[in-house]
């Protein structure tokens, strides 16, 4: 497949503009769309209308002219002119034949199925800023969403050919530590002597005394913030219980990683930070960019106001001397980029830091930080809210554990998976326990995973078991059998996929295996889209889309026959369009963070 097939018209179209109204003439990639309805081809070229006006011509004629000078004959169907002046081109069916037939077989030695699509030629170093949670405290549902779409867009771009690193940036850092430390002293001093072994099983559990032990008795109090000087002090002890404290935080969130099945992120929290930040503020200031505001040392930058409409202050310094969040944020991303050469660095925090990131990125512009060459980016993302639209809540009103929810996540797959299934073609009745053990727990985790990035990134959703764990729709569950269907198919024909002749020909005949084809061949442009928008929803619908049309193809009525099809060339072509679908979708969720299951 290599090039996307809009890449590939684009170009045609191009040289045709170049001929039809001379070399100056520059297209725009946007005016040449994929249609949603065939009745207009698979492709639209709408430049005609712009074009008009820029030439000062009729649309039709613009769109009539390029029509003559196109040479697209061994890519499609003669172009039709409609309406005000498309382009409708149609994809012949020699052309997709060749296009499926060239996609090379998977390496067994890359970790992604490239599937033809070639990697960048000029790889960006990329930083993506995820999960992040504070560690003071369990990881809640509120983290869900950065961990997830956050291992999705870091796959994307490791798919695409760049240099990905992901890093969760923890808050391990801050007063809260101070009391969480003295209370730790005061309550397990035994702990104190084996601090290699402290286990604290319930840590929301434990920040909550701490914090009741801190509302309630003043001396503790005083006590807590003895504490946090010491820390910040550098005293040996003080550090030695907050780093074993951290540490421990930390096997809670990868616990919670693994059932996820990320693990690649690099724990880089915000105290890695502490001995620069000093040096930040300097840096600011010899830059003539901090002002002095009630004493604290702060960044002004053009745009930004209070509600009351007075310039907004970026604080760098307290008037105590204390740094803050930002001043933190400042040292990661010149760390970033000045040491670690990050060209692209990608925050997917949710959206109520959007200000904050926004000020973030004008201030190390400002500071010459992060030049022209970097990229910043905050992925903001809306939040997760239960199913009647509240902000999501444990019945007593608390916080929802993340490994909570997971756990039910399993728990909720195993019964759907265990349920009596009608469909004849099922085999989960044959499989070992431990088999449908494994099923539930991808099931599971799979659901949670794709009901998030199925939404759009930037609006609240609505959490909702039942929705996310049926098996028709666009859902886990369904594209997890979808794949496993197609994977039986072979079973069924006797053969192994990967052994069928890579030269054979794919010989393309009914409606429903041509659509399918142009379902398949469309992977490298949505990969393209998907590159440039970071927007998991598109790779869900698209396999979504997919997934149907490969139902279509494969039904008794509407579609062909695959494993008895006759001649033998025509059931060898069509079982490899069945492979290619597999493959295309098992890549597909894998850069969702998803693995599939060969039998379900
Ligand atoms: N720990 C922060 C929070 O829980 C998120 C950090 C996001 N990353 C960053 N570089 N600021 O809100």
């Amino acid at each position: 497949m290599n090039r996307s097939i809009p890449d590939i018209l684009f170009e045609r179209l191009q040289a045709a503009a170049a001929t039809a109204f001379g070399p100056d003439v520059a297209l725009d990639r946007a005016w040449l769309r994929s249609t949603n309805d065939p009745k207009f081809g698979d492709y639209q070229f709408n430049g005609a209308l712009p074009l008009a006006k820029q030439l000062g011509a009729k649309p039709r004629e613009l769109a009539d002219k390029l029509k003559d000078a196109l040479a697209l004959d061994d890519l499609c169907a003669p172009p039709e002119v409609a309406g005000p002046g498309f382009l409708n081109l149609r994809l012949s069916t020699d052309f997709l034949n060749r296009y499926l037939q060239e996609v090379p077989p998977a390496d067994p030695a890359s970790e992604y199925d490239r599937l033809g699509v070639a990697p960048a030629t000029q790889p960006d170093k990329v930083v993506v800023d995820m999960s992040s949670p504070n560690l003071a405290k369990e990881m809640h549902v509120g983290h869900l969403r950065s961990t997830v779409i956050g291992e999705s867009v870091a796959r994307i771009l490791e798919f695409a050919g760049h240099d990905v690193e992901r890093v969760n940036h923890v808050g391990d850092w801050g007063t809260q530590f101070g009391m969480l430390l003295a209370h730790l002293r005061a309550t397990q001093p035994q702990a104190l002597g084996d601090l290699d072994h402290l286990a604290i099983s319930d840590l929301e559990g434990f920040y909550r005394e701490a914090k009741q032990h801190f509302d309630s008795d003043a001396a503790f109090a005083d006590e807590a913030r003895r504490t946090v000087v010491q820390l910040q002090g550098g005293d040996p002890e003080t550090l030695r219980i907050w780093r074993a404290f951290c540490a421990e935080s930390l096997r809670h969130c990868h616990a919670v990683y693994a059932a996820l099945d990320i693990t690649r992120l690099v724990d880089r929290g915000e105290s890695f930070y502490n001995a620069q930040l000093a040096d930040v503020v300097d840096e600011l200031s010899q830059k003539g960019l901090v002002e002095k505001s009630e004493g604290a040392d702060c960044v002004f930058v053009e745009g930004f106001k209070t509600r009351e409409g007075e310039p907004l202050p970026f604080l760098v310094r307290k008037s105590d001397g204390g740094f803050l969040y930002a001043t933190t944020d400042l040292a990661a991303a010149r760390f970033r980029i000045r040491d670690c050469g990050a060209t692209r660095v990608i925050y997917v925090v949710g959206l109520p830091q959007k200000q904050h990131f926004e000020m973030l990125f004008a201030v190390l512009r400002k500071a010459g930080w992060a030049h022209e060459g970097v990229q910043l980016e905050h992925l903001g993302f809306g939040s997760m809210l239960d199913a009647s639209g509240a902000p999501f809540k444990t019945r007593a009103g608390g916080t929802v554990k993340l490994k909570n929810l997971l756990d039910e996540a399993v728990d909720r797959a195993r019964i759907v998976v265990e349920a009596g299934n009608d469909d004849p073609e099922s085999v989960r009745g044959q499989l070992s326990a431990a088999d449908r053990a494994h099923i539930a727990e991808t099931v599971g985790i799979a659901a949670v995973k794709y009901f998030d990035l199925s939404h759009n990134l930037s609006t609240d959703y609505r959490f909702d078991w039942d929705h996310m764990l049926a098996l028709d729709g666009n859902t886990a569950p369904y594209m997890l059998y979808a794949y496993a269907r197609i994977r039986s198919i072979a079973r069924k024909a006797g053969v192994d996929f990967a052994s069928l002749p890579a030269d054979a020909p794919i010989t393309l005949e009914h409606e429903s295996e041509i659509a399918l084809a142009k379902a398949v061949a469309r992977f490298p442009e949505i990969v393209a889209s998907l590159v440039r928008d970071l927007r998991p929803s598109l790779l869900t619908e698209y396999l979504f889309e997919l997934s149907r049309s490969f139902s279509r193809f494969y039904d008794r009525k509407l579609g062909v026959r695959v494993i008895d099809a006759e001649p033998e060339s025509l059931r060898i072509s069509r079982l490899r369009l069945c492979d290619l679908t597999a493959r295309v979708i098992h890549t597909g969720l894998q850069l969702l963070g998803i693995p599939t299951i060969e039998k379900m």
